[in-house]
């Protein structure tokens, strides 16, 4: 089962990491320079200094990536009747049009890597092994997209015409979607929805998140450079709940595509629901994890470590994939602490432009925050297992979290999701394995999953009784690959689209049948 020579998902090997030297080269004339971004509208924005933010860099907050004007109330409602006015020219728009600008898209990126992964490191403070991965996940994203939208949306599916008629069945944007991304994947999942709405016909408002507004800034420029209609794709940086509240309460915006916290789709989908006179919504809601690990007493405790160590500590666990619960049964569980304990201590935390850091900053104060409130109050309790040293020098200037690991006596004892370097280990016995199973699935949350056992039947059936939208057999739980592993949760983890998959652009769509009896 372990035999296989392991790259990491996208076909990059870790521990290879000479091959960045080039692009780091390229890279240094971006790292310097100072954005302006404001709204990207379809009419014209005057400057407003006095809503305009400056934006600083999580690894050193002295430094800053330059400024975002904030998109106002006003302009949200008239971005609206602008994307409104381009639909019915859209949808009309031939889909092999649609799909020539995603694959455009697709090439300017490639071509601007350099400067979208500074940016993603400077703002988001990615890894560059992160900021690789980013980039490449939105252009496949982009050509993904582009060839299911052919297929699907090309010609109409001629069907049976039992009685004489003629029956076809033709597929149609549905409207104005509003596409809301979180700052964990500011290329990669603002590109994707953005790129999916819109070549499925429908038009625009991308909302990214506040914290990563720039590279969003640099991504919608691109897109219109690659052909993209300025009222087709707008973009609105902007305070969450103030755009948000105008988008999620106009009638005319058919549809939300969302990525973010649990809580705040709850509050997007109590709002859509509240609208009167206005069409049945459609939501694609994509959110939170309390993702767990199931380790058996015959899986391979080195190479769970590797497992665990991506899965649980790689872009400072800010995935929503990210392993926060590792279940080890008894017989394992000494051994493999003692092999993560030495691991932890290797882990180098520190600027996420240098090659050789592998845990960078985790977003703002806010989430650190938050985060050491948690470590503090399982260190009280005792229950700290091992700590990665982190050295002032590299930090002090940062939102900094060093990757900890816990150990706790159930999932039921984590009262949220913990969107950071933090792991929980649970011991269990192989008496208590069914429990173990109802007590992840109790928790209603249903994103990754992940099982190491070389007993190959007890891990599919594992596998299979778990109730998430990825399961993953003896590797890590992170770094789904587009048209590979359509990646998607359900309960509280989503309302179940598979992101980068075969699916996915038929819930941004209409379908109409025609029946003819001329
Ligand atoms: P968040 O929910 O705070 O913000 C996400 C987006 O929602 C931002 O653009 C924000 O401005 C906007 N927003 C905030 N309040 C709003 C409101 N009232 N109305 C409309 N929009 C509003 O999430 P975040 O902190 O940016 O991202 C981290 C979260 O995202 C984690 O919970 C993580 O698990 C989740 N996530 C999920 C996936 C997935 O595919 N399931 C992927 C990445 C991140
Ligand atoms: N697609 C991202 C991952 O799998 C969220 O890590």
């Amino acid at each position: 089962i372990y035999g296989k020579q392991r790259l990491n998902s996208r076909g990059v090997n870790l521990n290879i990491r000479s091959h960045f030297y080039p692009l780091k080269d390229a890279m240094a004339a971006f790292m310097d320079k100072q954005y302006p971004a404001k709204p990207l509208l379809a009419f014209n924005v005057e400057d407003d200094a006095a809503n305009t933010h400056q934006v600083t860099s999580p690894y050193d907050r002295r430094k800053t990536v330059g400024s975002v004007q904030w998109t106002s109330k006003d302009q949200a409602a008239k971005a609206v009747d602008a994307a409104w006015q381009a639909f019915p020219r859209w949808e009309v728009t031939p889909v092999a049009e649609r799909a020539a600008i995603l694959r455009r898209l697709a090439d300017l990126m490639e071509t601007n890597m350099p400067e979208l992964m500074t940016l993603c490191s400077r703002e988001g403070g990615k890894l560059l092994t992160d900021g690789v991965d980013e980039i490449r996940e939105a252009v496949d994203f982009c050509r993904y997209y582009a060839m299911r939208a052919e297929a699907s949306f090309g010609e109409p599916v001629e069907l049976p015409g039992p009685t004489g008629e003629s029956n076809r069945l033709m597929m149609s944007g549905k409207g104005v979607f509003a596409a809301i991304s979180p700052w964990n994947f500011p290329v990669a999942i603002f590109c994707g929805q953005v790129v999916a709405a819109a070549v499925a016909g429908n038009t625009v408002l991308a909302k990214p998140a506040e914290q990563t507004s720039i590279v969003a800034h640099r991504v919608i420029e691109l897109l219109h450079e690659a052909g993209m209609p300025r009222d087709v794709v707008q973009l609105l940086p902007g305070d969450g709940p103030t755009v948000g509240s105008v988008l999620t309460s106009d009638p005319r915006i058919t549809g939300v595509v969302f990525t973010g916290g649990t809580d705040t789709a709850q509050i997007i989908n109590r709002a859509l629901a509240a609208r009167e006179n206005a069409p049945l919504p459609t939501l694609i809601a994509e959110t939170g994890g309390m993702n767990a690990m199931i380790v058996d007493s015959t899986a391979l405790p080195e190479q769970v470590v590797v497992d665990v160590i991506q899965s649980a500590f790689q872009s400072a666990g800010q995935r929503c994939s990210a392993l926060r619960v590792l279940y080890l049964q008894d017989d394992v569980a000494d051994r493999v602490i003692e092999i993560l304990k030495g691991a932890m201590d290797e882990l180098r935390i520190g600027d996420p432009r240098d090659l050789g850091t592998d845990v960078g900053p985790v977003i703002d104060e806010d989430a650190r925050k938050g985060l050491l409130e948690h470590i503090d109050k399982l260190k009280a309790e005792n229950r700290l297992v091992a700590e990665t040293p982190m050295a002032a020098e590299h930090t002090q200037d940062g939102t900094f979290v060093a990757p900890a690991a816990f150990v706790i006596d159930s999932i039921d004892a984590l009262t949220r999701e913990q969107f950071g370097p933090i792991l929980h280990i649970v011991r269990y016995k192989a008496s208590e394995l069914d429990k173990v199973i109802n007590d992840i699935n109790g928790r209603n949350y249903g994103l990754t999953f992940g099982v190491h056992s070389r007993n190959e039947s007890f891990a599919t059936e594992i596998a299979q009784k778990m109730r998430v939208g990825n399961v993953y057999i003896n590797r890590n739980i992170i770094g789904a690959v587009v048209g590979v592993q359509p990646f998607g949760g359900q309960g509280l983890s989503g309302t179940g689209p598979k992101a980068g998959g075969p699916n996915y652009l038929l819930r941004f769509a209409t379908e109409k049948t025609i029946t003819n009896n001329t």
